[in-house]
Parts: structure tokens; sequence; C-alpha cells
């Protein structure tokens, strides 16, 4: 079974994914937590490019013997960032196939949902171009259940304001307010695989409602699906 998560910034999401991967793994099952972009050692390489291009390219100069004055660096294009992010994810994607045929469980803290969320609602990128993108990236492989923990923006951004941060957590609200409307979006569109939950309850509350949904799923009765 092939589950991720979505949301904005600071839902909560990685905690959610610690909590699942703990419960089905205390009922026997084998596990992989991984996370987008990154999941593999190539793929998390493009992670740092992409989110932390000025801190990635000091780091780079400073491991060639250059001054570690940190140079002014081009910003990253809308485009060089949909290509890093799948870049990313076409690296990932073998490695979860691989996993998926051993009956592991993956969890993916993101998957291709969030370029349509990011790239497409929040940069205004062409939504058919991002899906096509997107598809040559996943080579079909689509989750069986997506977690969206929907959360005001707002909150979000101030629960990670003391987190380390990346380049698109100092977007404008307005972008990330484009990010969570395409997110409900692409859950109304698609019921079956996705599971939105009010990501403003207690972790606690919010991994019991989860378990609720892969409990009945199936996988936690040992029949993962493809
Ligand atoms: P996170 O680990 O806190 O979720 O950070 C990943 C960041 O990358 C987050 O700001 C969302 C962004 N992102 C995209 O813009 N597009 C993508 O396809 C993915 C997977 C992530």
């Amino acid at each position: 079974m092939f589950i991720t998560f979505e949301g904005g910034e600071g839902s909560g999401k990685t905690t959610q994914v610690r909590l699942l991967a703990e419960a089905l793994e205390a009922r026997g099952r084998a596990v992989w937590t991984t996370r987008e972009p990154g999941g593999t050692p190539v793929a998390e390489v493009i992670r740092r490019v992409v989110l932390q291009p000025g801190e990635t390219v000091a780091a780079l100069r400073g491991a060639r013997g250059l001054p570690a004055a940190q140079p002014t660096i081009d910003p990253i294009t809308p485009i060089a960032e949909l290509l890093l992010m799948n870049a990313a994810r076409a690296q990932h994607v073998a490695e979860i196939r691989r996993r998926l045929a051993e009956n592991t469980v993956v969890i993916s803290d993101r998957f291709a949902d969030a370029t349509l969320a990011y790239q497409g609602a929040g940069r205004g990128l062409d939504v058919a171009t991002v899906r096509a993108v997107c598809t040559l990236a996943t080579d079909g492989l689509a989750p069986d259940l997506t977690i969206l923990l929907d959360l005001d923006p707002r909150q979000g951004l101030r629960r990670k304001l003391h987190a380390t941060r990346n380049r698109l957590d100092d977007e404008a609200l307005a972008f990330h307010e484009r990010v969570r409307a395409a997110y409900l979006a692409l859950a109304a569109q698609a019921p079956t695989r996705w599971r939105v939950l009010d990501a403003t309850q207690s972790p606690e509350q919010i991994a019991a409602q989860i378990w609720q949904v892969v409990g009945s799923a199936g996988s936690a009765g040992g029949s993962a699906g493809s």
C-alpha cells in the first residue's frame, strides 16, 4: 500500500507520518517512511538544491576551497523548480516501486499532488504542463490513499516561525492560500483516494482518525494493495 500525506506548511504531516508508521509496525507490517522532494540519496541532494540553493552553493564552494562568503546566486525559476521537484520524484518513484514489490507499506510526506498545488496553483504554471511533467516522473504510480491535513496557512506559518525554513515558506500568504484551495479541490475531485482532516485538532485526535481510515482500507489486516 502506498499512502501519501499532503498539506500546507506547518500542518503536522511529519508527526502523522511517524505515528502511522509506528502503528503499522506495531502490528507487524514492514513500513518505509519517506518524503518529497527526497527519499533517495540523489533525490535528497536535489531537495537541498531546490529548497536551499544559497546554502547548497555555498557548501559546494566551501568543499572546493573557495571563499566561504555566500555568492549571489541566480534565483530558481518556476520551471526549474517544477523540473527539479520531478527529477527528484523520478528517482524516488523507482525506489518506491522496489519497496512496494517487497510488500512494504510506503508512507510518503508529499508526492505529485504537491506539485499540482505548489507549482500549479501556487506559482501559476500551466496545469496541463504540470500534470504532464508529473506523469512523466511518476510513470503512472499513484497513491492508494492520500491524507490531506487541512489548515489555515496563517496558523501553519505561525507554527513554523521557529523551525528551519525553506524557500517556499517565505512566499506570500496569498501563495499559501492558493496552495490550500488547490489541495481541497484535488481532494474533492477524487474523494475515494483522499481524506481531508482538520489539522487544528490535537496530534492524537488526528492520528486516531487516520488509523480508522487506514484500518478500513485493509492494510492493518495485512492485505497490502498494489
Ligand atoms: P516540507 O518537507 O516541509 O514539506 O517541505 C517541502 C517543501 O517543498 C514545501 O514547501 C512544499 C515544497 N514542494 C513543492 O513546492 N513541490 C513539490 O512537488 C513538493 C514535493 C514539495
